[in-house]
């Protein structure tokens, strides 16, 4: 076992000491109260990973100035109104054994919010990747205002008592806007062909935070060590700029990566990345300086950071989703109960995507209590006689969550094995990790002391019979066959029974449905050799690119020549070929030796009625209510007992 003895050993950086070498990374939350100042949820948030001992806490994106915010709702640092929030933030830290700092940050072009308003600024008037509107040139007041307002806003960090600053100066902001040349094209002294000349304007930046806070106090800055875009800056580039860094003020650097128009969101890496998969980056920086410098990227288990820091690859490790899945894990090492921790399966559906896509706060696909902090109970209020129904990621959440508020919960399972769809998302290619967090549910459910009733069918004999006090009805879904001629030749399939082996791959296979299920099969099957198009009737891809887990799967696609047809609707299923089409125009895919169905699920909650009738009290979650991805189910699982 490790001992964890270099994670775990203390460090002093100027004034600040650190009792471990674990780090939670600036993770915005959403969570604020609107108006630009901190909220209780973000309290509560922040004392639920401060619980987890990390020796620093880095503070979510923090606005320096009312033109560089991603939205109105940011947290604001540039006014000394938001200091008594800000105080908050730093006491929950600090009460917790932690040490907080706070990420000092200007969105430069990167705002849909100031872009609308014609407020966005940028080195140059270069279109957002991200957001397409068009920025103004910063003048060079303007540039002198930006930076008199990171000192302003790192001067009121020190004021309010946080131990450390960390400039962003990562991810596509305004630092980096200065620092690439894809986004700085300045011909003035802010501009220039090498990186050295462009990161004039961070070194000011630098510059006047050190002078705003003084020799003692700690300033770190987090930079994309690389672009990761066509024609973006490399390490080697970043390294000749770090000695310059140190010099102007800077004590620690934290080697993030990538930016916003990186292909995949690498920077949030998906499953496809291995943990610490880009540690090298911060090698590369520690080989021009001696100043502590952080690495990042998907890690869950302190053994591999203490390994981390044990080759000398950085001095720091962050730990950012990980934090949002389990921030007990550390403690949990500690204590050896490593078999116990939630480990972040890189999904991105609660947090990042989540943000992206404006679905909301953050949240966290497999930990209910993410986000959700001020509302997550403690223990029942009565406790009940819960049953449980189906064991997919619904029901097991549901399960483990009655269990811990001290209801008498009882789980059926259908079949021997338990995971529900689980089962089957686990095949395609890099998906092993939904297998291991599945297991990792049921293995809690089974310690927890929940009743677990496998093969078991939960009829309405049973129902009026035991009378259970609350039913989760989370039955899961069930494949939808659409009314095509020809469905019911033999070398039809489902995707399901391709994904558990039934049925072994065709040579030549369309597969009828391109939304999520579809083309994972389409992975799984292209891996296996099979020459596969994808056809539906949609418009385009329900399966977004921007999604890092969607752009793996196109670029897959692409890479193995699947054909994906969209906007087209099977009409039939011949001998050796698939009539498709829009309309009256017809065409002909041969020669075909399979057909897969993918179309889709339908809810399966037929004990409704029987709950109903015998009028016991009941939820529906999950897919049982209507199919849809994890972040919902589990939600879904964790909300019917937390109402009871
Ligand atoms: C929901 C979310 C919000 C983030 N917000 C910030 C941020 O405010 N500032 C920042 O520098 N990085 C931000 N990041 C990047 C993380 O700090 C971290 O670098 C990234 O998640 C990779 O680490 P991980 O693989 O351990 O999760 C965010 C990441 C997530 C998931």
């Amino acid at each position: 076992m490790s001992t964890l003895k270099n994670i775990l050993s203390p460090l002093k950086i100027r004034s600040m000491e650190l009792p471990n070498r674990v780090v939670m990374p600036p993770m915005g939350t959403n969570l604020g109260a609107g108006d630009a100042t901190v909220s209780d949820e973000n309290l509560a948030y922040l004392a639920r990973r401060a619980k987890g001992r990390p020796g620093l806490i880095i503070t979510e994106i923090t606005g320096i100035h009312p033109d560089g915010v991603v939205g109105p709702s940011q947290l604001g640092a540039y006014d000394d109104r938001f200091i008594p929030g800000l105080k908050k933030m730093v006491d929950v830290a600090h009460r917790a054994g932690s040490r907080i700092a706070m990420q000092i940050h200007h969105t430069g072009r990167e705002s849909l919010y100031l872009l609308k308003q014609g407020r966005a600024m940028a080195p140059s008037p270069i279109p957002s990747i991200v957001f397409k509107g068009e920025p103004r040139e910063m003048t060079l007041e303007d540039i002198q205002e930006v930076i008199a307002a990171y000192g302003a806003a790192a001067r009121r960090a020190r004021e309010t008592g946080f131990d450390a600053v960390e400039i962003h100066g990562a991810h596509g902001y305004l630092i980096t806007q200065f620092l690439s040349a894809l986004t700085n094209q300045r011909s003035d002294g802010y501009g220039g062909a090498t990186l050295k000349e462009r990161a004039r304007f961070a070194l000011e930046v630098i510059a006047e935070v050190r002078r705003q806070v003084g020799a003692d106090y700690p300033v770190s800055i987090r930079l994309s060590a690389e672009e990761f875009i066509k024609d973006g800056y490399l390490v080697e580039d970043i390294q000749s700029i770090i000695p310059d860094m140190v010099q102007a003020g800077i004590d620690i650097i934290h080697a993030s990566f990538g930016t916003h128009g990186s292909p995949g969101g690498i920077t949030q890496a998906p499953a496809e990345y291995n943990p610490g998969f880009n540690i090298g980056l911060a090698r590369k920086i520690k080989e021009v300086t001696d100043a502590p410098v952080i690495g990042v990227g998907r890690y869950t288990d302190p053994a591999d950071a203490d390994a981390a820091i044990g080759r000398l690859d950085a001095d720091l490790i962050a730990f950012g989703r990980q934090f949002l899945a389990d921030p007990d894990f550390l403690v949990k090492a500690q204590q050896g109960r490593t078999a116990d921790i939630r480990q972040c399966i890189a999904c991105n559906q609660g947090c990042i995507e989540r943000e992206i896509l404006g679905e909301g706060n953050i949240r966290c696909s497999i930990n209910p209590e993410t986000g959700q902090e001020t509302i997550y109970p403690a223990a029942a209020e009565k406790p009940r006689r819960v049953w449980v129904v189906g064991s997919g990621p619904a029901g097991l959440v549901a399960a483990s969550e009655a269990q811990r508020l001290g209801h008498k919960v009882t789980l059926f399972e259908k079949n021997k094995i338990m995971g529900g769809q689980i089962r089957y998302a686990q095949v395609p290619p890099h998906k092993e990790i939904y297998g291991r967090w599945i297991d990792w549910e049921i293995d809690q459910v089974e310690k927890s002391g929940v009743e677990i009733m496998k093969e078991t069918r939960v009829t309405q004999e049973l129902l009026a019979k035991e009378k259970p006090d609350y039913v989760i009805v989370a039955t899961g879904g069930e494949k939808l066959i659409p009314p095509i001629a020809g469905i019911d030749k033999p070398f039809v399939c489902d995707a399901w029974q391709i994904l558990d082996g039934r049925v072994a791959p065709g040579k030549n296979v369309v597969i009828i449905g391109g939304a999520l299920i579809g083309m994972e099969v389409a992975d799984f099957l292209s891996d296996k050799g099979s020459q596969v198009t994808v056809v539906d009737m949609l418009p385009r891809s329900p399966v977004l690119k921007i999604t890092s887990h969607g752009y793996m799967l196109h670029k897959r696609m692409r890479e193995k020549s699947c054909r994906l047809i969209f906007g087209v609707e099977v009409k039939s299923i011949g001998d050796g070929c698939v009539e498709c089409g829009m309309g009256t125009e017809l065409s002909t895919i041969a020669p075909v030796d399979q057909v897969v169905i993918a179309a889709g699920m339908k809810p399966v909650n037929d004990l409704q009625d029987a709950l109903e009738k015998l009028g016991i009290e009941y939820a529906l979650v999950g897919d049982a209510k209507s199919p849809r991805r994890i972040i919902e189910a589990t939600e879904e699982g964790a909300r019917a007992v937390w109402k009871l």
